[in-house]
């Protein structure tokens, strides 16, 4: 167990800090599961650091206040070169005549942290707080995978580190897309998206938002003594700590300022947010005597790049129909350049967003790239009104199928409730076609619209039902291509169950989360008629999925749908043997003596639903002998080849996750 954490950790070290894995992430995943097998059999020798333990205990109900041994500060920020010129000249003042070299780094635009490292092990992680006191936000950081939680090498007793938890941008828009279909209000930039993740209380929620985190300073060093920051840096990563990508080394304020501009443009290819540079001393055996005011120290400075915005005509806004039924205002915009593309339609959230911000059609508005990527309608120029804008509103009826819509309480967005709508048909039929789910070519946007339109089909299941001549009529499909499609249709028929209970659309379940409970469950009845703490009892489900699960198999609709595409061929158990990805994947199993929950047969059909299999004798590659009473000569030989031996009581968990 200590050789496979020890590997675990390197092959994490890897991938995050040199981005050059070693293995795949399928053989990581072998390695990953064989600990979390060992330590289930052996739970006495259990260790809270290692790497499986990411992910645990139960929501806090508040955050404890964490003192900062050192106090944590933030910076001063100038927004023009000429600023940087005179913090340089100051510095260089105080410094009486020696010269700095500096330091450029991203600004990395997330939530400042504090980690503290006792004897190599994650102890405290806190916020920045007013600086002097934080929330204790231990068990959220613990949930990011980049983050080690035993530093590697020989770091000092007490290290603490600080740096900068962040919202990757695709994590970011994942998460806000989901948010839009669950009629939630979504985040408006990868900060705010990362600061509210750190502040829920429950860590399985936090580990589905897939933050991360870079380092950049210290707070208690525990003497660890580095002369330059590019010194200190290094000196983290020989721990396993990230550090911000692109620190520069500059040789006087001109290189610097130089870097800056470069970074402005490299800034696109980061995988986060930044909105600006910090530019810090390089000698650390000066700060010192750079001393610091109340508020930030005089060795390092912010600057902080201008948003790239532009001005364009709304020219309409437009209401878009989610698959879940969420109406979403989009703004129709004259076609604008911002930071290299051209925008043509904007979000803008929500209809209390619009009247916030007062925006109206026909007006002259300000676009920004929010997160950089996403555009969004920021502003107003009011002094260009001419008079003839026009107040939006909402409409009361859906703009697809012209049913009401609906708020839900403790919601903002509006939903169009009829479950027959065709908007929102179309947008699940063109979700379980799609190449992450059901992967069935050809059946694209255009087709889907056509069938919607012409009722061929009200869910699903329909699709299965549809012929080659029927979709030979449909516009732009000759004889060819209608076969073609049939043929895609039939070998998705042989989909692997975690794909169709991915392409079901169940809110809150995407790939990963289907897999698991593909793995766990084995099949869509035993899902189906699960209740909500069976549902939870998955690894990383927590109860928000859980309660979605639960509800959508409640509806009698859907229940008939599953029935439907069951009736249709469609796989709806993980099947033995296929290359799915259950979580016994990989894993032989001999059984012994007998079970008084089980019989053998009973038994071995729950372990190839979870993608295990099981032999008939006991040898070296055996992964695991389950013994039940009266087990004799298999259960001997599993111990004299050191086999690892499970009672009743152990299998069962390990079945149950
Ligand atoms: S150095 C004494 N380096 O920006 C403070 N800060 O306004 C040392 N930040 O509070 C901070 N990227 O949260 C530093 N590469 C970086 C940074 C960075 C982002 C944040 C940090 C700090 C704020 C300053």
């Amino acid at each position: 167990m200590a050789v496979l954490r020890s590997e675990i950790e390197r092959h994490n070290r890897l991938y995050y800090l040199d981005a050059a894995p070693e293995i795949s992430d399928r053989d990581y995943d072998a390695l990953y599961h064989e600990l979390e097998e060992l330590e289930l059999a052996h739970p006495h020798l259990a260790d809270p650091d290692s790497p499986t333990r990411r992910v645990g205990g139960e929501p806090l109900s508040e955050f404890r206040q964490v003192r900062h041994s050192v106090p944590m500060m933030s910076l001063s920020n100038t927004y023009d070169a000429s600023e940087l010129v005179d913090f340089d000249r100051r510095l260089r003042g105080l410094l009486e005549g020696r010269h700095p070299a500096y330091v450029v780094e991203p600004k990395v635009d997330g939530v400042a942290v504090s980690l503290r490292y006792e004897n190599s092990s994650l102890s405290v992680c806190a916020t920045r707080g007013d600086g002097r006191t934080g929330d204790d936000v231990t068990a959220n950081i613990k949930t990011i995978r980049s983050v080690p939680l035993r530093l590697h090498g020989s770091p000092p007793q007490i290290l603490e580190v600080r740096g900068e938890v962040f919202m990757p941008l695709n994590s970011f828009r994942k998460l806000n897309g989901e948010r839009r279909e669950a009629g939630l209000e979504p985040f408006a930039n990868p900060r705010n998206a990362a600061a509210g993740s750190l502040k829920l209380l429950d860590p399985r929620t936090v580990a589905q938002r897939g933050l991360d985190a870079v380092f950049y300073a210290l707070g208690a060093t525990g003497g660890l003594v580095c002369a330059t920051h590019m010194e200190l840096l290094d000196r983290l990563r020989e721990f396993g700590l990230r550090t911000v990508p692109g620190a520069t080394r500059c040789d006087g304020m001109d290189e610097a300022l130089a870097r800056i501009g470069k970074l402005k443009s490299e800034r696109s290819g980061f995988p986060f947010d930044t909105d600006g540079a910090v530019v810090k001393l390089d000698q650390r055996d000066w700060y010192e005597e750079a001393g610091a005011t109340s508020k930030s120290p005089r060795w390092a400075v912010a600057y902080k790049y201008e948003p790239e915005r532009a001005e364009t005509r709304l020219n309409a806004i437009t209401v878009q129909v989610g698959r879940t039924g969420v109406l979403t205002p989009v703004a129709e915009l004259e076609p604008v350049t911002v930071a290299g593309s051209t925008v043509s339609r904007a979000t803008l959230h929500n209809e209390d967003e619009i009247r916030r911000r007062d925006i109206r059609v026909g007006d002259r508005v300000y676009v920004e790239k929010a997160g950089e990527v996403i555009p969004a309608v920021v502003g107003v120029n009011t002094a260009a009104r001419r008079g003839g804008e026009e107040v939006f509103t909402m409409p009361d009826a859906c703009p697809a199928c012209g049913a009401p819509v609906a708020r839900r309480e403790g919601e903002t967005a509006l939903r169009c409730e009829n479950l027959q709508c065709p908007a929102q048909l179309k947008r699940w039929l063109c979700h379980f076609a799609s190449r992450g789910a059901m992967d069935i070519e050809g059946l694209g946007e255009a087709v889907v619209e056509q069938i919607v339109d012409g009722k061929l089909a009200k869910d699903p299941a329909g699709l299965y039902s549809l012929d080659q001549v029927t979709l030979a009529g449909l516009d732009r499909m000759g004889e060819k291509s209608a076969a073609n499609l049939v043929a895609a249709m039939d070998s998705s028929r042989q989909r692997e169950f975690w794909r169709l209970l991915f392409a079901l659309g169940i809110r809150h379940v995407g790939v990963r989360s289907a897999r698991d409970l593909a793995g766990h469950f084995g099949s869509l009845d035993a899902l189906m008629n699960a209740d909500r703490s069976a549902v939870q009892a998955v690894p990383d489900i927590g109860p928000v999925v859980a309660e979605s699960i639960v509800g959508f198999f409640a509806e009698p609709r859907n229940r008939e749908l599953v029935r439907r595409l069951a009736d249709a061929g469609l796989q709806t158990r993980t099947t033995h043997g296929s290359a799915g990805p259950g979580p016994l994947q990989g894993k032989t199993f001999v059984l012994t003596g007998t079970l008084s929950s089980f019989t053998r047969d009973e038994a071995s059909s729950r372990i190839e639903a979870l993608g295990g299999r099981t032999a008939s004798s006991v040898s070296a590659k055996t992964s695991f002998v389950v013994a039940g009473n009266s087990a004799g000569s298999k259960l001997d030989k599993a111990r004299k080849l050191g086999v690892p031996v499970l009672d009743e009581k152990a299998f069962l968990d390990l079945l149950s996750g």
